[in-house]
């Protein structure tokens, strides 16, 4: 028994160094590179306040929680927390923006940015080209296959740019 007890917190011991090392690794490379997502940080900041604004309510739909949902819902409707993933390392990641591109930092609700609304559109565009027009080309299921997502295009950038 003690021996068994011994292998599985060498075990153990071993997983969590791994895991520590390339969590460092991970960072030092995020902060080396100037092109890497040094805005990280900051969404994230964003994200947890608006998470701890919504306490007790992670679960519920997206739609029920937040005041102005006009494409997120219905068939597409999600978590109120898998929604401000979606925010952060969805949409802003694949940017390469900061949560304050779309929108007024604290007025989440508003749509006095011009970039919100384009986004709804890109979302509705991104949702007609993997129902509609990619499996009317190809004959595939793009909830199986690799799909169009912001980053297909966008890249790291707020605008597509050819290089
Ligand atoms: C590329 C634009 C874009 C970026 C960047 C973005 N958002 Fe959003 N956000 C939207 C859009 C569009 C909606 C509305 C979605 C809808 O109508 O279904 C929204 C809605 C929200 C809402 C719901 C507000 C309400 O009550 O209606 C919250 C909260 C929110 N975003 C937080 C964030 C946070 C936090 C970040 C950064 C981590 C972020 N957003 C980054 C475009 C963006
Ligand atoms: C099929 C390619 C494609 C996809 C997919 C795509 N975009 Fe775009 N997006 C573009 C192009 C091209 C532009 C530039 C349009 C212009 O300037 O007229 C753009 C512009 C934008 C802008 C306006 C930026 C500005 O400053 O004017 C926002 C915001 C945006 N996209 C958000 C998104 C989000 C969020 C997603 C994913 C839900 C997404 N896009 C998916 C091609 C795409």
């Amino acid at each position: 028994m003690r021996i068994l007890f011994a292998i599985v917190m060498m075990v153990t011991l071993v997983e969590i160094s791994a895991f520590s090392l390339i969590r460092t690794e991970k960072t030092s490379l995020k902060n080396m590179s100037i092109s890497g997502d040094s805005l990280e940080l900051d969404r994230l900041k964003y994200m947890n306040e608006v998470m701890a604004s919504i306490k007790g309510k992670e679960k519920w739909p997206a739609d029920s929680v937040f005041k102005n949902i006009k494409v997120i819902k219905g068939k597409g409707n999600i978590s109120a927390e898998h929604f401000l993933w979606m925010m952060n390392w969805g949409w802003s990641a694949e940017l390469g923006v900061s949560c304050d591109h779309c929108h007024i930092i604290g007025r989440w609700e508003s749509d006095e940015l011009y970039t919100k609304d384009i986004a709804r559109g890109m979302w509705n565009m991104r949702v007609k080209i993997n129902s509609e027009i990619l499996p009317a080309i190809t004959g595939k299921n793009y909830d199986t296959n690799p799909m169009v997502t912001c980053i297909t295009c966008h890249r790291g950038k707020p605008i597509p740019t050819e290089q």
